[in-house]
């Protein structure tokens, strides 16, 4: 298999991730429940996890780096303890249904109201419309650092600017970027960053969290073992624990660790140069076939290494069976997830065929696909 579907989870992770789990696998005890050397290692390894995760992020405070599932559990701790009822939040067209489907709950129920930052034709945030999404009762705004569908980038910096000027929350969605984009939480002025571990991290699936800058009250959305505190009522108020509840993913969590070492020897704008210039030669080609069209904004500097594009009138999906049946091309179509951007793209009822590139393809995988689609679309 040629692996082109990398925005949906890297497939090819480096060897040490694979030896940190089966080395986890065989020693970790669980962490803070014991003083055994098992629970010890567990907790030591995690720590050094948190600690990775605050320095890849440029976040000072690693005590505050909590561990979840993935991105979306991290989403909805962040979404769910953060509004009140009577509240509004500001959200994008861009987002994924991890971002849009925890606040049309909350809409849904009458807790908050919601408003959409819309996209001009290239799928880019129009931020000039900021400003006139504001109300007295807005609280927050939940965003991703990048587009799943097209690979666009967010200016969060712009938008953590516009978020302290006003007196609002920043929460984003880095699930796209991470690993593959530099991240400045502080400088940027990010509250909440969620992220997930099995993207461009390169860790194992079942990892992920957020990073609660110090002062934002997030109430616990789920409660129950933490190890200590045993007889109180209620989850313990101090950080990590106070947002995680029961027994943490230990084994993948090592993995992870070990990932943030990987990122760390190769450096993420090595990964990042690398994963734009397949994608560069992957546009190339692809322009140059009749009939192809292509989603996105390819004048940014720095974008994800995304590129979704459609064949003439041809279902999405159809032309990614092609590409799997007959090429061996692993790609995703469809919907991603992303309702609101392929709705404001056009594409809502043919959906598009993405690719996306990761560090460990190569310039040989992307002229396959190339070729893949220049005789799809002869058929
Ligand atoms: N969020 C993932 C994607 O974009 C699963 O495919």
């Amino acid at each position: 298999m040629i692996y082109l579907d990398n925005a949906a989870t890297t497939i090819q992770k480096p060897p040490q991730v694979i030896q940190a789990v089966a080395e986890a696998m065989q020693t970790l005890g669980n962490a803070s429940r014991g003083a055994h050397s098992g629970a010890l290692q567990a907790d030591r390894v995690i720590w050094n996890a948190r600690c990775k995760v605050a320095a890849l992020f440029g976040f000072s405070h690693p005590e505050r780096v909590v561990f979840t599932a993935n991105a979306t559990e991290a989403l909805n701790i962040a979404i769910n303890g953060l509004f009140q009822p009577g509240d509004h939040g500001i959200s994008t067209d861009l987002e994924h249904n991890s971002v849009l489907r925890p606040l049309y709950r909350l809409e849904d129920q009458g807790v908050i109201s919601l408003d959409f930052l819309p996209t001009d034709a290239l799928g880019n945030p129009d931020y000039k419309c900021l400003e006139s999404l504001l109300r007295p009762n807005t609280r927050a705004i939940v965003m991703t650092h990048a587009s799943n569908l097209t690979g666009n980038l967010v200016d969060l910096e712009r938008v953590g600017k516009f978020a302290k000027a006003h007196g609002l929350l920043l929460v984003a969605d880095v699930s796209q970027t991470a690993g593959s984009i530099p991240i400045f939480m502080e400088e940027w002025g990010i509250d909440v960053l969620c992220f997930t571990g099995h993207k461009g991290l390169m860790g194992p699936q079942g990892t992920g969290g957020l990073c609660v800058a110090p002062g934002v009250e997030l109430r616990p959305w789920k409660v129950g073992g933490s190890g200590f505190h045993s007889y109180s009522r209620t989850h313990p108020e101090e950080y990590p624990t106070h947002l995680e509840a029961g027994t943490l993913n230990g084994h993948g969590i090592a993995g992870l660790s070990a990932a943030l070492d990987f990122l760390q020897e190769v450096g993420i704008d090595a990964i990042g140069e690398k994963e734009n210039r397949l994608l560069s030669r992957f546009l190339d080609g692809v322009r140059q076939i009749p009939g192809v069209r292509v989603y996105g904004d390819f004048s940014q500097p720095r974008r994800c290494a995304i590129a979704a594009l459609n064949l003439k009138d041809v279902d999405s999906a159809a032309v990614a069976d092609a590409l799997m049946a007959d090429y061996g091309i692993a790609v995703r179509s469809g919907a991603h997830c992303a309702p609101r951007m392929h709705q404001a793209l056009g594409t809502a009822s043919q959906g598009a065929v993405r690719f996306s590139f990761s560090w460990f393809n190569t310039e040989q995988e992307v002229d396959a696909a190339i070729q893949a689609l220049w005789e799809l679309a002869q058929e």
